[in-house]
């Protein structure tokens, strides 16, 4: 099943629990959590505090993004607040066997992050350890950025070897996914899609989530 990620970075903050409720009732899948540091990416959101709050309210799985840096530190407290998936970026891990072993031991699915200057090439000694791969299709660090169209290649790239070596792990995007791209998205190859201002941005957020959804169903 191909799953819809709606990430609560453009949600409206002071009624988190009603936009949640927004999004179930148009059908999303999973729960997006954007986590930045100001370090490894220009710009501050929210840690553990937020993301068990939303594990309070709602019912969906959580997929958290951890943009910061070392993110060893903190994994233990995302799954402890309810995070179901945790990914980490390529970029930033140094030992990334090992984290990925982590989160796997504490409970959750493990993904890798690449970022759009970021070759596939780079993961080829860790995908069959992973239970996902995001490909962000914007520079990480802020919502409502404009789709990198050669990030399309990298999903299939990620499909084919996938299929060459009968491995089994998801392919999620994340960056500027709107009714517009998703279905190359789609047909590239792709199974879990994250979507913040196409989303939550709109005067219908559960019409929103339902259309993007139906493209991808
Ligand atoms: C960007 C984040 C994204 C962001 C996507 O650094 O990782 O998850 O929320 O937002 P849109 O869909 O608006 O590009
Ligand atoms: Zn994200």
């Amino acid at each position: 099943m191909k799953k819809l990620a709606p990430s609560i970075l453009a949600a409206d903050f002071s009624n988190l629990s009603q936009q949640l409720r927004y999004i179930e009732i148009g059908g999303a899948d999973v729960v997006h959590c954007d986590i930045m540091d100001g370090k490894f990416v220009p710009n501050i959101t929210f840690g553990t505090v937020v993301v068990k709050a939303v594990s309070k309210t709602t019912k969906l799985p959580i997929d958290v993004h951890l943009m910061i840096e070392n993110p060893d530190n903190f994994i233990e407290d995302f799954v402890k607040a309810g995070a179901s998936y945790i990914s980490v970026h390529q970029e930033e891990v140094v030992h990334l066997h090992r984290t990925i072993a982590r989160i796997k031991e504490l409970g959750a699915k493990a993904g890798v992050v690449i970022n759009p200057a970021t070759p596939v090439s780079t993961l080829s000694d860790i995908l069959e350890f992973v239970d996902f791969v995001l490909v962000m299709s914007v520079n990480p660090g802020f919502g409502g950025q404009k789709f990198i169209p050669s990030t399309l290649n990298k999903i299939k790239q990620l499909a084919k070897i996938r299929k060459e070596k009968e491995l089994s792990f998801e392919i999620e995007i994340d960056g500027g996914v709107t009714s517009e791209n998703i279905k190359d998205i789609l047909n590239a190859g792709c199974d879990m899609f994250v979507a913040g201002s196409s989303v939550f941005a709109q005067d219908n957020i559960s019409a929103a989530t339902t259309e993007l959804k139906n493209l991808i169903s």
